[in-house]
Order: structure tokens, then sequence, then C-alpha cells
């Protein structure tokens, strides 16, 4: 038997084909665009996820025989979006994505409500869904009085797969329309954002079977025997089911286009007045809490453009040894900040420029200010209670030596990176899919990724670092005030 884990990621869809014991068979991938038809918005039309799904497909089913022995399906996605589809299936208009801003005033209005963080465990975000939904009503009427059902990117591509509608828990927890320690829908936030529970798809664990591959999809694909297809996950619980990420004292640090400290939680503790994210994990019981920056390898990718060195090219000009601070200071928030700072606004910085200034003195800058972002996010997640005693890193930025080196000895923790492999979003999908196929116990699929190295803390360096972390958070009023 084969699974297949879809990592429905914000820039492209990845498909991992993997064995019964979750060992790789084979991947493929295609990417799509996101447009910005405004300032602050970011759309993409859903037509785009199921043309890059059939071609993971089709790549698949010519590379590997083994596609027909399949035999269940789990989704990872990008969360918080708002995918709206009447009731026939149609999707009503592009889906608002995560990273959409547009619903600024709408998501301080619900934030403000006294139940809403109460029962969601969250601030309200510009990014979540609930907002957004009020600025459709506000602004699209026409396509409001439309909605059969709101569904996040995975639970559309769910719809997709089997013809129902139907979310797991950790995706659904990021849309503020949702009962965190009761895991359901909350009908008094669904009233506070004008929504209703019809409105909703149905509630599975991530873990558990959401409905059967749709017979003609089966039929097409070559498919004989039946496709169970799991509850899936958000993009954040489905890697810390491919990291092995599940039990208290685990963490996790992304170093992808956004970085997110994650940390796992055996019981539901949420501390939104840290600004920290507590979600449900994709399997019963448990729940995860993260601090999330929204610009981490995107500041390297950004000043990459703007250099025309590539990142790896970039860091790699900082050499092996880990440097002490650098003199030169970067606030990494192109993109407005989460963790800890709530603030869609504000902008990221360069402090203590001078005529000698190097492009090397820039990147070092930019990788110690990112660390400083997690730094923060670290102590957020403490402030709840949250904190592990080892890290995983992931993401793109996880490559580079030197900025786990520096990771490590910023907070002050061992930070392992696994061995080369998958071990991201789509493998935790993957594994899903093979917990719903077989009902297995999680704690024997969700295990620990094989670690390939381990970067230490440098203890003489850690104080320096510390020290100009707290100039650096002294810095955001200033930056603010200009702003
Ligand atoms: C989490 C979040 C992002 C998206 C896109 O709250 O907004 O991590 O899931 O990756």
């Amino acid at each position: 038997m084969t699974y297949l884990g879809l990592d429905l990621g914000t820039s492209g869809l990845r498909a991992l084909l993997v064995d019964q014991g979750g060992g790789v068979i084979g991947s493929a991938a295609r990417d799509y665009t996101v447009s910005h038809p405004q300032p602050g918005w970011s759309e993409q039309d859903p037509a785009q996820w199921t043309d890059a799904l059939h071609a993971c497909v089709a790549a698949l089913r010519r590379a590997h025989p083994e596609f027909g022995d399949l035999g269940g399906i789990g989704v990872s996605g990008h969360m918080h979006g708002a995918t709206l589809v009447d009731d026939s299936g149609r999707v009503l208009r592009p889906c608002i994505l995560w990273n959409d801003s547009r619903a600024t005033r709408e998501a301080a209005h619900l934030d403000a409500l006294p139940e809403v963080r109460e029962i969601s465990g969250n601030i309200v975000f510009p990014g979540f869904t609930a907002p957004k939904l009020l600025w459709v009503e506000r602004h699209e009427p026409e396509v409001f009085a439309q909605i059969h059902k709101v569904l996040l990117p995975a639970a559309y591509l769910n719809f997709y797969l089997t013809g129902q509608h139907v979310a797991d828990m950790s995706d659904s927890a990021g849309t503020a329309w949702f009962d965190l320690r009761r895991r359901d829908w909350s009908d008094a936030l669904l009233d506070a954002g004008h929504m209703s529970r019809d409105q909703m798809p149905a509630l599975v664990e991530g873990c558990e079977k959401a409905g059967a591959l749709r017979a003609d999809l089966a039929r097409q694909w070559g498919l004989k025997r039946p496709v169970t297809i799991a509850g899936g996950a958000g993009d954040n619980a489905a890697a810390a089911c491919g990291a092995g990420v599940v039990r208290a004292g685990q963490g996790s640090v992304s170093l992808g286009t956004s970085g997110v400290f994650l940390a796992a939680r055996d019981g539901c503790a949420p501390a939104p007045e840290t600004a920290v994210h507590t979600f449900c994990h994709a399997v019963p019981d448990r729940w995860y809490q993260m601090g999330v920056m929204l610009a981490a390898a995107d500041s390297l990718t950004w000043f990459s453009r703007i250099t025309g060195a590539s990142a790896p090219a970039l860091t790699s000009e900082l050499g092996e040894a880990l440097q002490p601070p650098g003199p030169l200071r970067f606030l990494p928030y192109l993109a407005g900040e989460r963790t800890p700072h709530n603030d869609s606004g504000m902008r990221g910085a360069f402090t203590g420029i001078g005529a000698g200034t190097s492009r090397q003195d820039m990147t070092r800058a930019i990788l110690e200010g990112v660390c400083y972002g997690l730094r923060d996010a670290q102590l957020a997640l403490r402030q709840g209670g949250a904190d592990p005693d080892r890290i995983i890193a992931l993401g793109g930025g996880s490559n580079s030596d030197y900025w786990l080196r520096l990771l490590a000895t910023v907070l002050e923790l061992p930070v392992a990176r696994p061995r080369d492999g998958d071990f991201g979003a789509a493998l935790g999908a993957a594994r899903l899919a093979i917990l719903a196929d077989t009902q297995a116990n999680p704690d024997d699929i969700l295990v620990a990724a094989e670690i390939g190295e381990i970067f230490e803390p440098d203890p003489a360096l850690t104080p320096r670092f510390h020290a100009e972390h707290a100039r650096f958070k002294a810095s955001y009023p200033a930056i603010r005030a200009v702003q």
C-alpha cells in the first residue's frame, strides 16, 4: 500500500508518495502564483491548486507504478484562507490568503469582543478567516449572499477529493470561529462573525478519515481500491507531524518565508496576551503553540533580490565560525509582525549603517535580526508555559550552518537539523493519511525525524547576543514612531 501527502503551499503544491512505513518513494511539485490586486491584498485562484494536483499526480504515475497501490491521501494547507463556495460547489471569488491584511479593521473589531479571545484562545489577527468574511459582507455583499460553505485551502482540496465538506481541527482552530478547548465550532463566535454553523464544514481530527476519494478521480488516476482521505492539517501542524513534534517538550523552528517557533502541548493552555497562537494539533487531545514572525527567510530573499546574489552565496560569505553581534541592526518587519507585536503596519529597518558597511555586514545583521525575532517568540511561548529543551530546524534557511549556529546561541538551545530527506508538511500529511487508513497509534507513526547534525549554543557569545537582543527590542518604539 502507498500513501500520498499533499503540501498545498502558498507558492506551489508538493506531492509526496510514501510506503506504508512512511518511507519516501517519490515526489512531484508544481508552482503557482499569488495575485496582489491592491497593496496588502493576497489572493489565489483555487483552480491553480487542482491543476497543480493533477499535474503532480500525472508525474507520480509516470515515474512510480506504486501509485496504483494508493490507500490514502492527506492534505496539508496554508492556513486561514477563505475559499467561498456556493451550493453547487462553485468558487465565488479568489481565495483570500493568510498573508492578506485588508481586514485589519474587522480583525480589531472582533478582537475587542471579550468572548472572542476567551473561546478561540487567540488574538484575531487580520490574516485569520473570520475578519475576512466581515470584509466580504461589507464590500462584496453579492458574493456574501451566495456563500454556502467557507472552506480553508486544505478543506477545499478535501472537498475536491471527496465531494464532501470536511475540515480538520488544527486548521479550523485558525479561523476565530472555533472553540479551542472543545474542538468544535463556536455558535457565539460564528454569530459574532455573521456566519452560521451550516456554512462550516463538518469536523474530524487530522488523523481521522474525512471521506473516500471520488469514484471519477479514482478511475481517472487508475486506482483500483478505495482510497481514504484523511482530515489533514494546517501546514504548521502537518510539518510538526512530519518532524515528530507532537508531545510536550518537543519543539521546532522553521526558517521558511515566515518564521515559526512551535512547541507541542499535551493540554490546552492558550495565552493570547503574549501574541502566540494556540491551535489544536492534528491528533486528538493535543494542541500546539507557536510564535510567528512574518518575514524570516523572506528577509534574506528580499536582500538577495536587492543584491542579485543568491541566499546561499550571501550566507557563505560569512564563513564558518560564529561571529559576535555585528555593528549593524536589522528589524525584520518587512510584512508587519505577529508575535510579539501584533502589528500588521510596522515595517523593517537597518540602523547603524556607516560608510564602511559591507554587503556581508548586512547579511549578518539580517540573520541576527531574524534570530532576535525568534528569541521574542521563544520568550512569548515561555510566558505561556511552553519551553522545549531542544528544537528541530526546518525550512529553507536551515540549510545554512551559520544561521543554525547563531540560532542555537541566541535561543540558548541545541538546534537539531534532520538528515537530508523529507520531513516537512508533505510527509506529515502522508503520515496522517496512513493513520486515517490504518487506525494505527499516532505515536507509532509520528516519530521523530532522523537527525543529521546538532548545533550547540556557544556559551561565550550568548550573553553578548542577549545584550544586543535587548537593544533590538528597545529600538522598536523609535522605529515605529517614524513610520
Ligand atoms: C500560520 C500562518 C502561516 C500559514 C502559511 O498562522 O499564517 O504559517 O499557514 O504558511
